[in-house]
């Protein structure tokens, strides 16, 4: 298996995704990652279009994570993250009850330099992760910690998008999320997930969490030391643990990393490719990068799997 399929043409993409619509899907599950070049996607609409094509209505974006911007309608920017960071692997949304299964990403402009999105097949992640490791994920399960506060990360109502207090409650309840406001102006939020699915469609176990990516030790470490020493570890943006409140040593989440990182594939982006994942099949992360690198982000196939 290799992971991306690449299918090269021309024309308008949203006409070939229509046309071969079964085998694009059939290709998007045997492969878990397809990429279309040479096509013209037709700017932001015809993104949208090229994604109810394939997969549906674009979907909102909730429990925001990290800054991006809508451009229109529920097409986004990719995460705005200072140029010069890596953007560890992850699946997208994995902290929550219910997440996307399909991604799409479209090369507005190209980097200069990296600025790819690589790949790994979380199947493959899984099965390179010493069993001892993930055994006792399995059994402890993950929790995430997550801070909306005056001066750091993201402000609530917008995470939320809504300045409803009642409402994040309800959202939080309908989420699995346990809140805990901080006054005057901050809110904690825990949930404690599955480190380990079951691939909807092959019925294969496949690593699916944020532990790497919203663990302390991925921030650089004068970031990290700084935040401590202000917020105290359980103020930090984000943090996770195992599903007991117990600290995951950063030695485990350094192995995690590099399973990843073997598992990882990359291509550098053409403009107007489109990238569909199946974002239970595979991570995607960013590259550092050089240059005008412009990509737009949409998501659909809500999973209906809340635990
Ligand atoms: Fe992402």
């Amino acid at each position: 298996m290799t992971l991306a399929l690449t299918i090269t043409g021309s024309g308008p993409v949203v006409d070939r995704l229509k046309q071969d619509r079964s085998a694009i899907r059939a290709g998007l599950t045997e492969h878990g990652a397809v990429l279309l070049r040479g096509f013209d996607v037709g700017g932001v609409d015809g993104f949208a279009d090229a994604v109810r094509a394939l997969a549906g209505e674009p979907l909102t974006y909730t429990e925001q994570s990290t800054p991006r911007s809508r451009i229109k309608g529920n097409v986004y920017s990719s995460t705005e993250y200072p140029p010069h960071a890596e953007i560890p692997l992850h699946n997208e949304m994995s902290y929550q009850a219910v997440w996307p299964l399909t991604l799409f990403f479209h090369c507005q402009s190209p980097p200069e330099t990296q600025g790819a999105t690589p790949l790994s097949s979380v199947r493959e992640v899984y099965r390179l992760i010493d069993p001892s490791v993930r055994e006792e994920f399995e059994r402890r399960r993950w929790m995430v910690v997550r801070n909306y506060g005056d001066d750091i990360g993201l402000r609530w109502w917008t995470a939320f998008n809504t300045d409803d207090r009642a409402e994040v409650e309800r959202l939080c309840r309908a989420g699995g999320v346990e809140p805990e406001w901080i006054e005057p102006n901050g809110l904690r939020t825990r949930a404690v997930r599955d480190a380990v699915h079951q691939h909807p469609v092959s019925g294969q176990p496949v690593w699916f969490n944020h532990v790497v990516l919203f663990h302390e030790s991925s921030l650089e470490p004068s970031i990290r030391e700084g935040l401590r020493e202000i917020y105290g570890e359980d103020g930090l943006p984000n943090n996770t643990y195992y599903g007991d409140g117990g600290a995951i040593p950063d030695n485990v989440v350094d192995h995690l990393r590099q399973c990843y990182r073997r598992a990882a594939t990359r291509f550098d982006y053409q403009f107007d490719d489109l990238l569909v994942v199946d974002n239970m099949a595979v991570a995607h992360g960013r590259e550092p990068f050089t240059g005008p690198r412009k990509i737009a982000v949409a998501m659909a196939e809500p999973s209906q799997t809340p635990r």
